[in-house]
């Protein structure tokens, strides 16, 4: 048994997700006294990073969709055991920029290979390791789209590429993964001031562990 804590970051593009976990890195480190690590997929590993090229190269337009999946489950097998259980039987915190949920809701959703077939796969890689926590970062894919536009001066990868319906295949699925583990999933509604988004997470994270933070 490990007193480690897994804690996983999801939504769609644009949600902002990993601008607030950057922010709420330090407020956590001020609550805890053990280690937090932030990690982040596609990557988190050498090999992992090395199949992240490979997965969002925009050259690879020509990609077999069950292909990317087998590649998403690949980087995710390495990033567990190079980076995610060594840390969790450290008792570390591990807080994850993304996760097997993102997997089944861009290739299993997005791309419409679906839901039990992605997770088959990934039930493979990762054989039993959950998130003890998910937060979710919701968004109407129209409002993330424009944030991208707005960020990246038009600096998008091969995925964000993909047209409108698309991420709202991605954002439904998420909806349907939180609907049949609500205890595990949470939602945060990232449509609204950033500060206030920080505030919901850390609250979700502070009231979820009590016995590894002070409030
Ligand atoms: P990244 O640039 O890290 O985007 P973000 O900052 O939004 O997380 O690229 C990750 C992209 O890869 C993003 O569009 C989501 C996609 N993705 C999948 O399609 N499946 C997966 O399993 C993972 C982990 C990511």
């Amino acid at each position: 048994m490990t007193n480690g804590i897994f804690i996983s970051f999801e939504g769609p593009d644009g949600a902002g997700k990993t601008t607030a976990l950057n922010t709420l890195l330090p407020m956590l480190e001020a609550k805890t006294t053990k280690e937090i690590i932030t990690t982040r997929e596609p990557g988190g590993s050498p090999i992992a990073e090395k199949i992240r090229d490979l997965i969002l190269d925009v050259k690879n337009l020509e990609m077999d969709d069950r292909t990317e999946a087998l590649l998403y489950a690949a980087q995710r097998r390495q990033h567990l055991v190079d980076r995610i259980l060594p840390a969790l039987e450290a008792d570390k915190i591990v807080l994850s920029d993304r996760f097997v949920d993102s997997s089944i809701a861009y290739q299993g959703g997005g791309r419409q290979i679906g839901e039990a077939e992605v997770k088959s796969i990934n039930d493979f890689a990762i054989e039993d390791t959950m998130p003890e926590l998910t937060v979710y970062f919701d968004i109407p894919s129209e409002v993330g789209l424009q944030r991208i536009k707005k960020d990246r001066d038009g600096q998008q990868d091969r995925l964000e590429k993909e047209k409108l319906e698309f991420h709202q295949r991605v954002r439904h699925t998420y909806l349907d993964l939180q609907a049949q583990d609500p205890k595990r999933i949470k939602v945060i509604n990232a449509n609204q001031d950033p500060t206030q988004v920080v505030e919901d997470v850390l609250e979700l994270i502070l009231t979820k562990f009590p016995q590894a933070f002070s409030k």
